[in-house]
């Protein structure tokens, strides 16, 4: 980014100071939504969450015409999720997708050709390597290390879970309230169990940073980690070399396991968006088309540089999935309901993570919390309750 930025000052002269942010979602939310209170004392141009556009909305311009008609090969699905009150509130900028990392090596050594397509194989496999790795002298080996603190990284584990099982995606896009059904509680029971049997109790803390840090250390087998997308594929993944602590060559990446339907990877990410009360709304338009521009052709220079390896090494193509951490994977996405809650989505995965978070301590059974949770999102949204939407 400071190369960029650089880059930047050079061609237009505008000069450009790069605020700190906080590492999680929801801090980002509420420093964003005070400092764009501060009018135009606050920044002229951020980075939203894909999920905040409709929280922020208010305060930013619309982008529509001044930025993303000039970039065609931006994706309907992911411009839609920055819509929010006939108003492109930002440009899709970076793009990410919940994915599953592996231990190649490992796999390989306890006799597995190929990595997890179902949350049963998953919990299998985890159970036998960690048995076996704490059998040799590894005693705090864990098999599968995910986020479930109560923060939104939890919001996208377990609607994953769900969504995988047929139990919806919280709120449907008909705006229907869906989450009090069976396979959504059945998939967060499933994940209770994992807890101090293939996961460490400390997952009920762990975000992002927690997790990888564990895999990286070689102290599991399996990770949910976030993949990088293409803003202009985005239902392609593969992994950003922006770590690279675990051997490249031992660790893979494939899709999220599901059951019956397959498996789904939650879509994050997030937009360049131009602050309504900026007094350089012009400069600040100028740094989004530049950066979105930058972008597109390091996305495509990525993506040659992917099949240029496969040409080379013969063997790799999306079909093989999965074989080398280099592959490009095709998934699919799960999208959370931001879009259909618009500026309640913030109070929405509150209810949810907090809803899911008490199934996993033990503090709530999944069905009495899943009821709860059903009402709470009734008084929130005002919504009616329907059935999961197949396909959506
Ligand atoms: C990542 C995703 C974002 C998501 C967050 C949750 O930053 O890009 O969309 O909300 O993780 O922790």
């Amino acid at each position: 980014m400071e190369s960029l930025l650089q880059q930047f000052t050079r061609e237009t002269g505008i000069r450009v100071r790069d605020l700190p942010v906080p590492e999680t979602t929801l801090d980002q939310l509420d420093l964003s939504r005070r400092l764009l209170r501060q009018a135009a004392a606050g920044p002229d141009a951020l980075a939203v969450d894909v999920i905040w556009a409709g929280v922020l909305q208010p305060d930013l311009v619309d982008l529509q015409r001044e930025v993303a008609d000039e970039f065609p090969l931006l994706g309907p699905q992911l411009l839609r999720s920055y819509q929010a009150d006939g108003k492109l509130a930002a440009v899709p900028y970076t793009v990410q997708v919940g994915v599953l990392q592996y231990r190649r090596d490992l796999l390989r050594e306890y006799g597995y050709q190929r990595p997890p397509r179902t949350w049963d194989e998953l919990e299998k496999m985890a159970a036998r390597i960690q048995a076996g790795e704490r059998a040799k002298g590894h005693k705090d080996f864990w098999g599968y290390v995910w986020q479930g603190a109560a923060a939104e990284a939890l919001t996208c584990n377990a609607i994953e879970w769900q969504a995988a099982a047929g139990g919806g995606r919280i709120i449907e896009s008909n705006r229907t309230i869906s989450v009090n059904n069976p396979a959504a509680i059945r998939s967060w029971e499933r994940a209770k169990h994992w807890i101090g049997w293939i996961s460490p109790p400390s997952v009920l803390a762990y975000q992002e940073l927690d997790s990888l840090n564990v895999f990286d250390k070689g102290g599991a087998a399996f990770g949910r980690i976030w993949g990088g997308a293409s803003i202009t594929h985005i239902a392609l993944f593969r992994q950003m070399h922006w770590r690279n602590s675990l051997a490249q060559s031992i660790t893979g990446y494939t899709t999220i396991p599901g059951g019956l339907t397959g498996g789904a990877g939650t879509l994050g990410g997030s937009g360049l968006a131009v602050s309504e009360h900026s007094s350089h709304r012009k400069e600040a338009i100028e740094l989004v088309r530049f950066l979105i521009r930058a972008q597109i052709h390091s996305n495509q220079v990525d993506e040659r540089a992917v099949v240029d390896r496969a040409g080379s090494h013969g063997a790799d193509s999306a079909s093989e999935a999965g074989r080398t951490s280099e592959a490009v994977i095709r998934t699919k996405l799960v999208v959370r309901p931001s879009t259909e809650t618009g500026t309640q989505y913030e109070h929405v995965a509150r209810a949810y993570f907090d809803a899911v978070h008490s199934v996993l301590t033990g503090e709530k059974s999944a069905s009495i919390a899943a009821a709860a949770l059903e009402k709470e999102l009734v008084r929130i949204t005002g919504l009616p309750v329907g059935p999961p939407l197949k396909g959506d």
